[in-house]
């Protein structure tokens, strides 16, 4: 069985933006608190790393992952397999704004295309009810968000303000009780559908 722990030293070394291990333990730990999530929907799959950490955490947790990427998913669909979590995680290869499913989940994780977080929560707010929690990664983009002066590249810079203005409405948004904490990984933020 090929090792979790290599899947991600791989990952790296193929620059495969793997989420931060500071990130990935608070959101590990989430779960292990909460033992009433046992459904759970990821949008970006990557090589299906975080998708089968959230795996390990319960034998009672499936996993739904979306790629858009087909290599990615390859790599993925092999990883899951050798890692014999192919009965509990899914990899779909697609756009995630696009996935239909008339499941419902109790946690999504969503780590994809960070300038489509809003479209993103719009889209599966329908598959998700009162107590679902939404977790989303990279709020910080790398510390770009709050300092755009770092980066002189526009689309890079028109994508942290994209997340800027996400992560405020948010923060607002009255179906959500929502916990910012800029301090672990690259930024993650937990909602909890209260509406
Ligand atoms: C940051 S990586 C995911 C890392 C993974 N969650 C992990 O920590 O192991 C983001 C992934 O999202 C994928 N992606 C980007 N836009 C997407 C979309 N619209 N739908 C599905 N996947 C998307 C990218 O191809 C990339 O593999």
């Amino acid at each position: 069985m090929k090792k979790l722990k290599e899947i991600r030293e791989q990952a790296i070394l193929n620059h495969v933006p793997v989420m931060m291990d500071t990130g990935m333990s608070f959101l590990l730990d989430y779960i292990r608190d909460h033992p009433s999530i046992m459904k759970v929907l990821e949008c970006g799959t990557a090589v299906g790393w975080s998708g089968m950490m959230i795996a390990g955490v319960r034998d009672n947790i499936t996993v739904d992952t979306l790629e858009i990427d087909p290599v990615m998913y390859e790599q993925a669909v092999v990883n899951i397999k050798e890692a014999h979590l192919d009965d509990r995680v899914f990899a779909h290869l697609c756009d995630a704004s696009l996935y239909q499913t008339n499941q419902y989940y109790d946690l999504f994780f969503i780590d994809a295309a960070k300038s489509q977080y809003a479209m993103y929560l719009e889209h599966f707010i329908q598959n998700s009810y009162i107590g679902s929690v939404f977790i989303f990664d990279n709020l910080n983009f790398h510390g770009m968000v709050d300092h755009p002066e770092t980066t002189n590249n526009r689309s890079t810079r028109q994508m942290t303000r994209k997340i800027l203005r996400f992560r405020e409405k948010l923060k607002l948004d009255p179906r959500f009780e929502t916990e910012w904490h800029p301090e672990i990984g690259d930024g993650v933020m937990v909602a909890i559908r209260v509406k």
